[in-house]
């Protein structure tokens, strides 16, 4: 059968950072996102008998080398738990991620690819189990499974059967906004995956880093129901700072930021100075995202687009979770 599946990424504003099993992709923490509209990837997953391997296309190219190794790993593992280890597939993905906006695809990648190879081998495809299965695929993806804000539960058990995703709170209850800003579509110079092993392994920041995740969520889960902007932004800022200063103390030390993410981590206090509310935050890269509420929209985004060194910036509203198509 032929299946087709959509799903959108998402920002965390409490960050997953550190595993603490990298097979099965289990994080040393909680973590919470809003799942993003203006970003998606569809998938189209076909398993056929002809095929002696996988065959995966994105944006209609052929894809070999490391990208399809991740790809058809992430296949072996929904091969093995339908019990079909010789049923191949043809993939065509295709990713709505307006031209250089800097988000990492790899969470709506694999949120559609999860959802739509189980239904296409005919394994379940309920939420918590999708969202187990794209967990091992990229972390953060288990998220995209549902829409609005989502809390990935780390979960204790050691097959991960735990440690996934659950809705917080849906996409309608609350619209605020992120606004990307793109610096750079140069390829980041320590994956996110290398920079996390790097930061469990030998920052010195690392345990006061996990230490602080209860009270942030605790706090934010708050903030989140009471529709409490100030709150949720200052908390999902301190967060991204909390997160980036362990890479600091990493041994050798390292850092995503560019000189033009300082200015735009600025431009954002100088607009709080005035009087407009706005946060931000930034994953493993130099891009940053803006949190800011809707009648702010045309100061937010002439603002940062003045900021020397950025390239474009692109909004997005609260998304829905992954669907069928
Ligand atoms: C900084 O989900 O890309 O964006 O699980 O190794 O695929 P893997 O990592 P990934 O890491 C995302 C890290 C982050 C924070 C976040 O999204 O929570």
């Amino acid at each position: 059968m032929k299946t087709t599946a959509k799903a959108h990424t998402n920002i965390a504003l409490i960050k997953y950072w550190g595993k603490r099993d990298e097979s099965l992709i289990l994080p040393m923490n909680n973590s919470l996102s809003l799942t993003l509209d203006g970003f998606y990837t569809t998938t189209t997953v076909e398993f056929q008998d002809s095929l002696m391997s996988d065959r995966f296309y994105l944006n209609d190219r052929l894809i070999d080398g490391k990208e399809y190794a991740r790809v058809t790993a992430f296949l072996d593992r929904i091969r093995e738990a339908a019990g079909r280890p010789d049923a191949f597939a043809e993939i065509h993905s295709t990713n709505h991620v307006p031209t250089a906006a800097g988000f990492a695809s790899s969470a709506s990648g694999f949120a559609a690819l999860a959802a739509a190879a189980a239904k296409a081998i005919d394994l379940p495809t309920d939420e918590q189990k999708l969202s187990i299965l794209t967990r091992q695929g990229s972390g953060s993806a288990c998220r995209s499974i549902y829409g609005g804000f989502v809390e990935w539960e780390k979960g204790a058990k050691a097959d991960g059967s735990d440690s996934h995703a659950v809705p917080i709170a849906p996409a309608d209850h609350w619209d605020i906004r992120v606004a990307a800003v793109v610096l750079s579509s140069a390829e980041k110079k320590v994956l996110s995956r290398e920079g996390m092993r790097r930061t469990v392994e030998t920052s010195a920041y690392y345990p006061a880093w996990v230490d602080s995740i209860p009270d942030d969520l605790a706090a934010i889960k708050d903030g989140i129901a009471e529709r409490d902007f100030e709150k949720v932004g200052e908390i999902a800022e301190a967060n991204c700072l909390r997160m980036h200063a362990t890479t600091l103390a990493a041994n050798p030390p390292f850092s995503y930021w560019h000189s033009t993410t300082l200015s735009i981590m600025q431009a954002v206090r100088d607009l709080r100075s005035a009087g407009v509310p706005a946060f931000f935050t930034i994953d493993a890269g130099p891009n940053v995202k803006v949190l800011y509420l809707p009648e702010y929209e045309a100061t937010i985004k002439e603002t940062l687009r003045n900021v020397p060194g950025v390239h474009d910036v692109t909004v997005s509203r609260p998304g829905q979770g992954v669907s069928y198509i």
